[in-house]
């Protein structure tokens, strides 16, 4: 319309000069949500700047992520046109596809069905607290072994194995445990996603390295492989569901999605396609980021042994040696709570969103921002802004805590990890309940001990998540056995 035309011709979004060709691609360095960060206090908290030839708005800050994402939900709720995201889920999921009609009916198929097998009645709560529980015991057994004779051993992998196991007995019933061949080898690569998605990766801004031999090329190739094999994988399960497939007996969340997408009347929009889609979406999603998490708790327990001394006393408390944690004591371990809080606000491991795109022309700060414009959303500047956390830099779990010990429930609520408006993660409350289950449970069994030959480095790899680096641990054995029953 004619006032956002005329604020067009006035107000032009800041930002660094752009080089031809590349743009700021070669000023993003390793870490580009610290450089968002730092261009933010020269141009503002909304600033464009240019990635090959594509123009990306970066917003920073609380204040106006929460106006854009929550007052502009709709505005904001699209997903570039990349090439790499249509790779992802047979390009039939609903994550990295943009904001329409049929995608808001996907999104609440795929909530209700998270909803309906975690949380929605007594017994499907307890269901999935079971799953979660049999997982972080086989993890005990399994880091048991990989500690024995004083060995050390880098956890990478198993919480990898563990966080699949959790979301693939949701969706297929059916757990893959730490041996079987073809998925472990199918997740040894799947870390490699997050670095083609993440907000800076270069695939999609520069097509034209998709042209003669370079790392972006080869990086894009393998992606599209893993891509195409874990769908393969999921695809295949979907269809034996779809063989046995019986309405009156709804097995899991494959069954359930079968049942709304496949089984109900055309007029979603929805194909068998999007079902499969649906299914990878929820394991892709909820293994990656579960398991880098719990690689965060780990290093950081290591790095504080007096935390841990701390966090081990509040559990012998609670809970004490004779009975395993349940989803019940949560509410009564406020020190715990408060060192997850700390350890996504400190870490912020997936530091920007997965990129946004304006589904319409909007105004945010008295700037414009065309429509389909590319938009990255620097959650890292929310955790780390020194106006609203004292000592950001510092690891403090007790920042959370009130002068009672209590949990400052307004202060969690300030962490930005899971993004917020019509985008937000759907898998939040079960990554918390697994999160919680899997460091309660290592941490009433054993004490984590790092390397005494290694420096725990805070360092990490860069994507749509962080990772920390190779580190190794050992875990030692609190008591004089193991711990089996509920
Ligand atoms: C999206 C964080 C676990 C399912 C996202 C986004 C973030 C995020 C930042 C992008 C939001 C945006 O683009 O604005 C996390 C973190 C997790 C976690 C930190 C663990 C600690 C899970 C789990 C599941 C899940 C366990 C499901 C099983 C999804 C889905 C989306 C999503 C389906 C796409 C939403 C959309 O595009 O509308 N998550 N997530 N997440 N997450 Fe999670």
């Amino acid at each position: 319309c004619l006032w956002v035309r005329n604020f067009r011709l006035k107000k032009r979004l800041p930002g660094p000069f752009a080089w031809p060709v590349v743009g700021n691609a070669m000023q993003l360095g390793q870490m580009p949500h610290l450089t968002f960060a730092k261009l933010a206090k020269k141009y503002g908290n909304v600033y464009q700047i240019k990635l090959g030839c594509n123009n990306i708005v970066v917003l920073n800050g609380e204040a106006t992520i929460r106006k854009a994402l929550l007052q502009h939900s709709t505005e904001f709720a699209g997903r570039p046109n990349f090439t790499s995201f249509q790779s992802v889920s047979g390009g039939n999921g609903m994550t990295f596809n943009s904001y329409s009609k049929e995608w808001r009916i996907h999104r609440k198929i795929a909530q209700s069905t998270i909803r309906a097998f975690s949380s929605a009645n007594n017994e499907n709560k307890k269901a999935f607290e079971m799953h979660i529980v049999a997982e972080a015991m086989d993890l005990v057994q399994t880091f048991l072994k990989l500690s024995s004779n004083g060995q050390y051993f880098n956890p990478s992998h198993e919480l990898t194995v563990a966080a699949a196991n959790v979301i693939c007995a949701l969706c297929f019933g059916k757990r893959y445990g730490h041996d079987e061949q073809e998925f472990r080898t199918l997740l040894t690569r799947i870390d490699k996603f997050g670095e083609t998605v993440g907000a800076g990766s270069l695939v999609d801004v520069m097509p034209w390295l998709q042209s003669f031999p370079n790392p972006v090329r080869s990086g894009f190739q393998s992606f599209k492989e893993i891509n195409k094999e874990f769908f393969t994988f999921v695809k295949n399960k979907v269809i034996q569901h779809r063989e046995t497939y019986n309405p009156n007996v709804t097995r899991d969340m494959s069954d359930a999605i079968i049942g709304v997408i496949d089984k109900a009347d055309s007029h979603t929009g929805l194909t068998e396609a999007h079902t499969e889609g649906t299914v990878a979406d929820l394991i892709g999603a909820g293994l990656d980021t579960v398991s880098t998490a719990m690689h965060w708790v780990l290093l950081l327990l290591a790095k504080h042994p007096d935390i841990q001394s701390k966090l081990q006393e509040d559990i012998d408390r609670v809970i004490g040696r004779e009975r395993l944690p349940s989803i019940e004591d949560k509410n009564n371990l406020d020190y715990l709570n408060a060192f997850i809080y700390e350890t996504m606000r400190y870490t912020s491991f997936v530091p920007v969103t997965i990129p946004h795109s304006t589904t319409c022309d909007v105004i945010i700060e008295g700037l414009f921002i065309p429509k389909d414009t590319v938009v990255f959303i620097n959650q890292w500047s929310v955790n780390y802004d020194p106006e609203k956390w004292k000592d950001p830099h510092v690891f403090n779990p007790s920042r959370f805590l009130d002068e009672n010990g209590i949990l400052d429930k307004s202060l969690t609520s300030n962490v930005m990890i899971f993004s917020i408006g019509k985008r937000r993660c759907i898998g939040d409350q079960i990554a918390k309940v697994e999160i919680f289950l899997f460091t309660v449970i290592l941490l009433q069994q054993f004490t984590i001990e790092k390397d005494p030959s290694q420096d725990l480095s805070l360092h990490c790899s860069y994507g749509l998540s962080l990772k920390p680096l190779n580190y190794k641990i050992h875990a030692k054995l609190r008591g004089a056995h193991l711990l089996v029953k509920t």
